[in-house]
């Protein structure tokens, strides 16, 4: 197998701030995992082909920490009400609709060639509660290259008309659901009770077994909205605090995910700290059904865990520039409003969420470490006028900021190119 190695300006962000900067530079890879990165190409390479991207950006591929397949076919609508309306509203009649195996085939396809275009090669996914539907959108993401992990959603209470389960169903479909992912090469599954409101003790308890049995991650929703916190306090008045409806039964720890996070408070935040429980920071959707502004500069200067989510379709788009962008605009919401005594986060900060941090969730070294797998893209900015000649961080920081449609170019992932302009017209 030829090394890959790609020329162009070579942009990661290997720790929280810092980016690393190599212009005219080469990124290698043999088996699909990188040897380095280099501003003079070492003599072992020479005569091996190069994929030359002139001046382009090549930067880390990003990692979308939280997103709803089944509500793709409603991005970008129904934004007028609160969390649990909006739930029974629109999410739980469009997740309905995946009853439908030929439907979620169709979605799934277009999603997972979205999710490659943008340059998102690692996820951490809800499905819906649909086990035939699951293993569709598992084997589609591995059709298109996509790598992660995706969760049949567990909702034995509080669903929608043609979206609940029996606790039975639940726990025997989940079953049935681990069996038949076994045979996927780079999408795993991970347990998925929805959020405390639609899942009973039992089978709470049951899914905090499983983990430990099988040693399986966990994701869920924590602390998004004010009336879910009641609605929570008020099905488990043993529990001062959210989180401990989820610990309580096992499903808090290292590897567990838990997106939104606004309300959490210095005590959540600290049961998370110690737990080694990834926050993921969901910034469109927060602001898209008033959810609220999360700390998220106060989570990181704690020390949390924190990467980012689109969370289509509370969030309006897939594209996880865009999203950082957010996660910029949203730490300057919460600086306002916390009196200008909390700091906004930076590009850097923000582009190593969208990268590192999220990669970290599934055991990744940050940055273009020697031998990770390559996740990578490229991104052509010379179409854009310039207002002077512009230095790399400017341009990163452009490339956030301003969506450029079309500007990706290519996309790696787990070593493997999965996606191409010039293939894709
Ligand atoms: N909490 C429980 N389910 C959902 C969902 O589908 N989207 C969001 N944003 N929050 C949730
Ligand atoms: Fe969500």
């Amino acid at each position: 197998m030829n090394p890959i190695i790609l020329k162009g300006t070579i942009v990661s962000a290997p720790v929280l701030g810092r980016l690393e900067i190599t212009p005219g530079g080469y990124l290698a890879a043999e088996e699909g995992r990188i040897t380095g990165v280099w501003p003079v190409l070492p003599e072992r390479y020479a005569g091996a082909p190069v994929e030359d991207f002139g001046d382009a950006l090549i930067l880390q591929s990003f990692t979308d920490l939280h997103l709803h397949a089944p509500q793709y076919p409603m991005l970008g609508m129904g934004m007028d009400l609160p969390l649990l309306d909006w739930l029974d509203a629109y999410a739980f009649p469009t997740e309905a609709r995946f009853s439908d195996t030929g439907y979620a085939r169709e979605v799934y396809q277009k999603l997972a060639r979205e999710l490659a275009g943008h340059g998102t090669t690692r996820v951490c996914m809800f499905s819906s509660l649909h086990t035939d539907a699951t293993l569709i959108l598992m084997e589609e993401l591995e059709r298109a290259g996509i790598t992660g992990y995706v969760g049949k959603v567990n909702m034995d209470r509080n669903g929608g008309k043609d979206l609940q389960e029996t606790t039975e169903e639940s726990m025997a479909e989940t079953l049935r659901w681990l069996e038949e992912s076994q045979d996927f090469a780079h999408i795993r599954p991970i347990l998925t009770p929805r959020f405390t409101p639609s899942c009973t003790d039992a089978l709470m308890a049951f899914l905090g077994r499983l983990a430990a049995e099988r040693d399986l991650p966990v994701q869920s929703h924590l602390s998004e909205n004010t009336a879910e916190l009641a609605l929570v306090a008020s099905l488990h008045p043993d529990c001062p605090q959210y989180w401990e409806t989820y610990a309580k039964f096992g499903l808090w720890g290292p590897k567990t995910a838990m997106a939104h996070c606004v309300w959490s408070d210095a005590r959540e935040r600290q049961a998370m700290k110690e737990a080694g429980v990834t926050v993921v920071h969901c910034a469109d959707s927060n602001q898209n059904i008033c959810s609220g502004v999360a700390p998220v500069r106060v989570m990181l200067d704690e020390g949390l865990k924190v990467a980012l989510g689109s969370d289509i379709a509370g969030g309006d788009h897939l594209d996880m520039l865009d999203v950082a962008a957010s996660a910029i605009r949203a730490s300057k919401a919460r600086r306002i409003l916390d009196g200008w005594e909390t700091e906004h986060l930076t590009v850097a900060e923000a582009l190593y969420l969208a990268t590192s941090a999220g990669a970290a969730f599934f055991g990744a070294r940050p940055g273009f470490g020697p031998g990770e797998p390559l996740h990578a893209l490229v991104l052509d900015d010379s179409q854009l006028p310039k207002p002077h000649p512009l230095t790399p961080e400017e341009r990163v920081e452009r490339a956030v900021y301003r969506r450029q449609p079309g500007a990706i170019r290519a996309v790696w992932s787990q070593g493997r190119k999965i996606f191409s302009a010039e293939e894709n017209g």
